[in-house]
This record gives C-alpha cells, sequence and structure tokens, in this order.
C-alpha cells in the first residue's frame, strides 16, 4: 500500500469524476497538515518493517530450492522453510499427547531419565535419542525440519526413530506454548538441547536463521526448564568455534573464547554466556558440549566428508582449502559414536537443577567439555582415506581459504571431558570414515541415486561446525 492509499476514502467511485490530478493534489495537501496521515505513515511504515523481519525469520513459509551445489546457495538460499511453517498446528489434541507420554516412558528403572532431545531429526539428535532409548531411557524428539539440508534424510532419521518407538514431536524451539505443553505433559529430568542453526559459511548468507536458533531458540528452551517444576538439567550443544582465533593447541576449556571468527561461533559463545545466567540467576544445572567436527553415517551433507563423497562418487572437482603459504588446513574428525558416549556420560553426571516455579534454592552445576578425539588430521588426508574406501580418484583444486569465517586447524585437549566424564573417543578417522562410506552407499543406493539426491543435498559449508 502506498502512502497515497492511506488517504482512498472506503467508498469505492467517491473520486471517479475528479480529475486525478487535483485529486492527487487534494490528496496531498491533505496528507501534509493532518497529523492522522503522518500517523498512518510511521503504521505502515512500521508494518512494512515487522513484514520483511517476518520473510527473513526461518518459519517463514518463503519458498526456496533446498539444498545446492556450495557457491549457488550462497547467493540463493537467504529462507528456511520449515514443515510448521507451511501446515498450521502439528502439535496438540488427545492422540498426540498420548504419542508423547508413551515415548516419555522409562523402561530401565530405578535410575531411567526421561529426556526431551530438541534437534532429534537431527545427525546427533537421532543418534543420541537411539542410543537413550535402547538402553531405556524415555525420549521425546522436538524439531522443526527446516530445509537448511535436505529434509528427506530428516525424514529417513525419524522414520528410524519412529521405527524403534521414539516420538519426534514437530516444532520449533521459540513456540513458547508448546514447550510448556510439553512440561505440562511430561516431568523430564533433562533437556539434551542440540537444535540449532548450523554450518559457518552459512551465515553469512542467512545470519537471521542464527539469531532465531541459536540464540531466540536457546532462551525460550531455557525459559521454559526454569520455569518447569521439577526443573531439568540441560546438556546442550556449544562448538569448537568459539575457539576462534586461539592459536594455543590442543584447544583447552580454559583458553580464550573472545575472539569468534563467524556469526555461528559467535551465537554458540553467546549460548555459553545465557547459560551462565540461568545457572546463576534460576538455579539451572547446565552443562555445555564443544563438539569437534563430528562425522558419522547419517550425517550432514553440508559438511566437508560428506559433499566430498558425494562429488567424488559423481566425477565433480571437489574443492580443498590451504592457509597462508600453503598451510594445511586440519580438523580433529570425531566419530559420531564416540561423541554419543560423550552425550549420555554428561546426561547422567548432570547434577540436578536446584530451582524450583522459577526460583533458585541454591548454587547449581555449570560446566562446559570439550569433546573431540584429540587428532587433529589433514583435510588432504581426509580426501585420501575416502578415495581408498570409494575406490575412485578425486579431482582436486587447491585454493586458498576465503575468509569466510573457518579457522585453519582444530584441536582439542579432552583431559577434563576424560576426568569428569570418563570420556574415551575410540574411533579412527579410517574406520569412522569407512563406516561413514558403507552407510552412504547403502542410503543412496537403496533411495535413488546420489546423483538424483545431490540437488537436495544442502549448502558446501566448512570442515568444522
Ligand atoms: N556436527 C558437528 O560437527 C557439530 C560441531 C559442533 C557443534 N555442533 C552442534 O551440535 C548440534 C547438533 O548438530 P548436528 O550436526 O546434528 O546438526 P543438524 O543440523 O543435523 O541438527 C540440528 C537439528 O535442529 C533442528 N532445528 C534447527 N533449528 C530449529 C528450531 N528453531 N526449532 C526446532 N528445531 C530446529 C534442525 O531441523 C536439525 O534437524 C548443533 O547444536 C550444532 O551446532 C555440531
Amino acid at each position: 500500500m502506498s502512502h497515497m492509499d492511506a488517504g482512498v476514502p472506503s467508498t469505492p467511485g467517491k473520486f471517479k469524476s475528479e480529475k486525478p490530478h487535483h485529486h492527487h493534489q487534494r490528496l496531498l495537501l491533505r496528507w501534509q497538515h493532518s497529523p492522522l496521515p503522518k500517523f498512518l505513515f510511521w503504521s505502515l511504515f512500521a508494518g512494512a518493517v515487522l513484514f520483511s523481519l517476518f520473510l527473513i525469520s526461518p518459519r517463514s513459509s518463503s519458498s526456496s530450492p533446498a539444498g545446492h551445489t556450495h557457491s549457488s546457495s550462497v547467493t540463493e538460499r537467504r529462507f528456511l522453510r520449515t514443515s510448521s511453517s507451511s501446515s498450521s498446528a502439528t502439535w496438540g489434541g488427545r492422540e498426540w499427547e498420548k504419542r508423547v507420554r508413551s515415548s516419555a516412558r522409562v523402561r530401565r528403572h530405578p535410575f531411567g531419565l526421561t529426556v526431551l532431545v530438541t534437534g532429534a531429526a537431527g545427525f546427533v539428535g537421532t543418534h543420541v535419542s537411539n542410543a537413550l532409548h535402547r538402553r531405556g531411557d524415555g525420549v521425546v524428539g522436538l524439531d522443526n525440519f527446516n530445509d537448511y539440508y535436505d529434509p528427506s534424510l530428516k525424514r529417513a532419521r525419524q522414520a528410524l526413530l519412529s521405527h524403534s518407538g521414539v516420538f519426534l514431536v514437530e516444532g520449533d524451539i521459540n513456540d513458547g506454548p508448546l514447550l510448556r505443553k510439553l512440561f505440562d505433559i511430561v516431568a523430564f529430568t533433562h533437556v539434551l538441547h542440540l537444535a540449532a542453526q548450523a554450518g559457518v559459511r552459512y551465515a553469512m548468507v542467512n545470519p537471521g536463521s542464527y539469531v532465531h536458533s541459536n540464540v531466540a531458540g536457546l532462551v525460550s528452551i531455557l525459559e521454559a526448564a526454569r520455569s518447569a517444576n521439577p526443573q531439568p538439567a540441560i546438556v546442550w550443544a556449544s562448538s569448537s568455534s568459539v575457539y576462534g582465533l586461539n592459536t594455543q593447541v590442543p584447544f583447552s576449556e580454559s583458553h580464550r573464547t573472545d575472539r569468534p571468527a563467524s556469526l555461528y561461533a559467535a551465537t554458540k559463545k553467546a549460548g555459553e554466556e545465557i547459560a551462565h545466567v540461568y545457572n546463576h540467576i534460576y538455579g539451572l544445572s547446565i552443562t555445555g558440549l564443544r563438539f569437534f567436527t563430528v562425522y558419522g553415517p547419517w550425517g550432514r551433507p553440508d559438511m566437508a566428508y560428506f559433499f566430498f563423497t558425494r562429488d567424488i562418487l559423481a566425477g565433480k572437482p571437489i574443492t580443498i582449502f590451504e592457509g597462508p603459504d600453503h598451510a594445511t588446513v586440519a580438523r580433529d574428525f570425531t566419530f559420531i559414536d564416540d561423541i554419543v558416549q560423550g552425550c549420555i556420560a554428561s546426561l547422567d553426571t548432570a547434577q540436578k537443577s536446584t530451582g524450583s516455579g522459577g526460583t533458585k534454592k541454591g548454587p547449581a552445576q555449570l560446566r562446559v567439555f570439550n569433546l573431540g578425539n584429540t587428532s587433529p588430521v589433514p583435510v588432504v588426508e581426509l580426501v585420501s582415506i575416502l578415495e581408498r574406501h570409494l575406490k575412485v580418484k578425486a579431482k582436486k583444486k587447491v585454493v586458498k581459504m576465503p575468509r569466510n569465517g573457518d579457522v585453519l586447524f582444530t584441536h582439542a585437549n579432552i583431559s577434563l571431558a576424560k576426568k569428569e566424564l570418563g570420556y574415551r573417543p575410540t574411533t579412527n578417522l579410517n574406520t569412522g570414515l569407512k563406516r561413514f562410506v558403507k552407510w552412504y552407499l547403502d542410503y543412496y543406493s537403496s533411495s535413488g541415486s546420489h546423483l538424483a539426491k545431490k540437488g537436495r543435498s544442502g549448502h558446501g559449508s566448512s570442515s568444522s561446525s
């Protein structure tokens, strides 16, 4: 609606006989002298701003093709679509509540946990939910199924969970009424909060999605948890990316984390500070886990090991980054089973929150752990291992690493997790990639060729996120 339209009376045809020129002049004069049009102008202006904010929100149904190769995605994918944004309420009702309760039922007494796993249709979330359920804990998943990468992979993970009896609620972590409902129905002992906007480079395309999920979403989860009675203990995924420009290696929890190199890292760092606040004010027991480049079966298509595999098989060239003076880019690749073990150990050792009904009753536990493999591997070596397992030679293109948020090197010091959690990673990159390649070939041969899927496999992102 233009400014002029604001002055048009509601009775159509009233101005029909007037000359358009005089009509416009009169409207303009009236517009300039009356306080009402000014008010209308500013209301419309505010409305337009709100509308554009709505459009950039990940819940927006603005369409974007799901997934591209690397550079095309960077210019095109500024919006995320979620299943909940295209349909109306996807939760609620007696049948829905019954499924939530049944999924939350503990089958391991007397020490079973009741865990709300956010991001459960994601890579890590699916694996941990499955492992918790297998040992008899009650698990309810929550995910908005956004299309940052191929949602059909998330649906396939959901089917896997559903098959073993884990119910996955479709919804956004920013949906306060949904969270309240879940806490009303189930007395969760723990929240494993993994839902986030992952990926380092995509932050330059859709920064709003990082604020929405990693900052606002985290606060929404912590708000629901602090008001719940009993308050659950929280274990959540931070990231190795918080070490940013830190050059001291291996990265230890005591090192500086105030120089993030990407917006993704900054939102994870903000999350660690927000966790401190909720621990301090409300007595929530909170454990932050800094994952180091997690890989494995059912992994994320936006990560290098995944899209290298896809491109090598398709005979397409792959781009390998190098640092200044041909410096090697290396990552502390950590196999998913080791991460699952670290998550479960964190849940098992988390002390109870001390607050109740939103009021702190005493000091509560606040922890941060590195979960890595403590053995960095150059990306060129990752490629050689993939070539061996795929039995295909890669067409390599080595280029200077652009300044897009990625760091050159990650290496975890895991002594603290070893000591406090009994965390002991056992899978080396060769073994882990062998398992990944086996899964990849099985998955994409049974659900159509990888070539058919490749257009929907998400963003070329960093090898660590
Ligand atoms: N995989 C890694 O290498 C790695 C490294 C460091 C940190 N992390 C962190 O670990 C966690 C899990 O990562 P992942 O690799 O499984 O990623 P993933 O993208 O596969 O899983 C995240 C899930 O969260 C969901 N989600 C995102 N925003 C949401 C929202 N607003 N409401 C509800 N659901 C939402 C997504 O749909 C997705 O299924 C993330 O917090 C990530 O930042 C991962």
